[in-house]
């Protein structure tokens, strides 16, 4: 029977760290490694780092790192075991039956059972959509929507048809319990303990996880005239949170990879309505502001962003709440501005493509649009002027691009008609505080960073080690513990004398795994990075040195040990002379 190690080795044997993380963040090779922006945290310099010697990630910036398995977790929001189960999925790599400690097994149960669930729903809205009768107000409602039927199967969009119980006794037959239905967020239970659906009488869009299979994580669903709320999510549950996910971002993850570009809408209905005209490379927002999450998911497949928002205020008021993330998270955005009273679906249905394209080649950046909108005309006056720079200050301030940032100036002055100067100036008062945080971050950073406390000569020690694991077996038995004070040195040195046998590779992981420390881990990743303190030729008279030096040291702690016993000195300085070591002479 295959064990669960063995399925691990066979994946990381599969699959390439590299290929897997660079489908979703953009890498560039560096050196012998490959770099890109942290999908992870915000970061203005790729401090993410991958090893394909290693096989291993680490960022310098927010510390998290790993196998492939770890970066599958933390990009997902996984657990362990799902993840192995994905990659195993993936790469062909069948999973012994049992390899899950209990509690690992039922967190993956419970969360793979929401899946079933979501899965099941979403299977009876989709057979609901095409039952004659039942089905046929959503089939109309598409119709009128001109939504056709290929993107319906393609998005699996349903109905969920009128009265209270039509998911719910379709669970029931599939014998799921009606608690974890609720746990779902399909059902909904009454105060008095009665459960009923959650969706009735309305157009169904599943949302799909970005793994490959593709999972369905939530609903929306849409009613079919002017009632209220227009529109129904399925609440938060451990699998959907609404703020972080995009609509229809699985099916459009190659077409923006393909273009370099994302359209960002606000709608399922727009993004519906782009696809079926053949614009692939579109998300749409839940109905919540766009935030981090998938702004940096989105930085990771693609080079730029457009917002195509609604013509109405509240449409333009959102575009403009973007600026400060698409700035932060430094992925350029451009925006379009629809004719009134359209949104991208109308449009594009009733002007086409082309017209649409037309909107897109000539839309202005994210940057220009905001001032246009902000400093347009009817904001000539001093007060609103100076509330506007106060209001952008700041987000130009993080703008890390000197020539994009004074660009920007040099635009905001023209605008506002306040002389560049002035705006420098202000501009100036803010960065400075953020110089000051940025430099207390360094330093910061410097203390809890590699070698602060450490002495050099254990610092390369463990660097020959890890460079040169042949080495291994000529220091081991040499007594080099002894030139080691920092504890969790001695750790790692311990683990790797331990478990290293006489490979010409280190098995970083196992080492990791050996660790007992979680800092330990982490340090000892970060240092795993750094090049080696040697070259090839000066391996050899480096082993000898620490060989040296440890015997130096040896005998040191002899004498001491072995003060006022003629016999033990007499025995110690016999050896002092055989490792004719410069003992006397430092
Ligand atoms: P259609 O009217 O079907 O074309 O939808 P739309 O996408 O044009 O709607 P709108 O511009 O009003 O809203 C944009 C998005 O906000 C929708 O696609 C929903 O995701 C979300 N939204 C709108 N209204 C509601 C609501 O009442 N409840 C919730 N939860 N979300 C809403
Ligand atoms: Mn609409």
């Amino acid at each position: 029977m295959i064990s669960y190690q063995s399925a691990k080795e066979e994946i990381k044997q599969a699959a390439d760290i590299v290929s897997v993380v660079g489908q979703f963040v953009q890498l560039k090779k560096a050196g012998k490694n490959f770099v890109g922006l942290c999908p992870f945290h915000e970061e203005k310099a790729p401090s993410f780092t991958v090893s394909q010697d290693k096989q291993m990630f680490h960022c310098f910036g927010c510390k998290k790192g790993g196998d492939i398995f770890a970066f599958w977790m933390a990009y997902h929001s996984l657990s362990f075991p799902e993840a192995l189960r994905d990659l195993a999925e993936r790469y062909n790599v069948q999973l012994p039956e049992k390899h899950f400690t209990a509690e690992e097994k039922k967190k993956v149960d419970d969360r793979e059972t929401l899946f079933k669930i979501n899965e099941l729903a979403a299977v009876y809205f989709q057979k609901e959509l095409t039952h004659p009768v039942r089905g046929k107000p959503g089939h109309d409602y598409f119709k009128k929507r001109s939504i056709s039927h290929s993107i319906i199967e393609e998005f699996h969009l349903g109905y969920a048809p009128k009265g209270w119980d039509g998911l719910k006794q379709f669970l029931l037959s599939r014998k799921v319990s009606l608690e974890t239905a609720l746990a779902a967020g399909v059902l909904k239970r009454s105060e008095k303990g009665h459960y009923y659906d959650l969706f009735r009488e309305r157009v169904m869009f599943p949302i799909m996880d970005l793994t490959q299979k593709k999972r369905v994580i939530g609903f929306g669903g849409r009613v079919l005239d002017d009632a209220l709320p227009k529109y129904v999510n399925t609440p938060e549950t451990p699998l959907f949170h609404k703020g972080t996910c995009l609509y229809g971002f699985d099916a459009s993850r190659k077409a923006i990879r393909e273009t370099g570009r994302a359209i960002v809408v606000e709608g399922y209905m727009d993004c519906l309505a782009l696809r079926k005209h053949g614009v692939k490379e579109v998300v749409a927002t839940l109905g919540t502001a766009l935030s981090e999450t998938p702004v940096r998911k989105l930085k990771g497949i693609g080079k730029e962003a457009v917002v195509v928002f609604d013509a109405d205020d509240a449409g333009k008021a959102a575009a403009l709440r973007t600026l400060p993330i698409f700035l932060n998270e430094r992925l350029s955005a451009k925006a379009v501005l629809l004719p009134k009273g359209h949104d991208p679906d109308s449009f594009i249905n009733s002007s086409g493509r082309d017209a649409f394209s037309k909107l897109l080649d000539a839309a202005p950046s994210l940057f220009d649009f905001y001032m246009d909108q902000k400093l347009g005309p009817g904001t000539q006056n001093i007060d609103q002027k100076v509330s506007i720079l106060e209001e952008i200050l700041p987000v130009l301030a993080k703008v890390h691009n000197e020539t994009q940032r004074s660009l920007y100036i040099r635009r905001l002055s023209e605008k506002s008609e306040i002389a560049e100067s002035v705006v420098l100036s202000a501009l100036g008062g803010i960065k400075q505080s953020s110089v000051k945080d940025r430099f207390k971050n360094d330093i910061k950073q410097q203390f809890t960073s590699v070698n602060a406390n450490r002495s050099i000569g254990e610092i390369q020690l463990l660097n020959l080690l890890l460079h040169y694991p042949e080495t291994v077996a000529d220091l081991r038995g040499h007594h080099c513990r002894l030139l080691i004070s920092d504890p969790m040195i001695r750790r790692i040195i311990d683990v790797i004398f331990d478990s290293h046998g006489n490979s010409k590779t280190i098995n970083f992981e196992t080492i990791q795994e050996r660790l007992d420390h979680d800092e330990d881990r982490v340090w000892l990743r970060e240092f795993g990075f750094r090049p080696a303190f040697c070259s090839d030729r000066e391996v050899k008279q480096a082993v000898r040195d620490f060989i040296a030096k440890a015997r130096k040291k040896k005998i040191a702690e002899s004498f001491k040990t072995a003060m006022g016993d003629p016999r033990a000195i007499n025995e110690i300085l016999k050896r002092k002379i055989e490792a004719a070591g410069p003992f006397f002479g430092s």
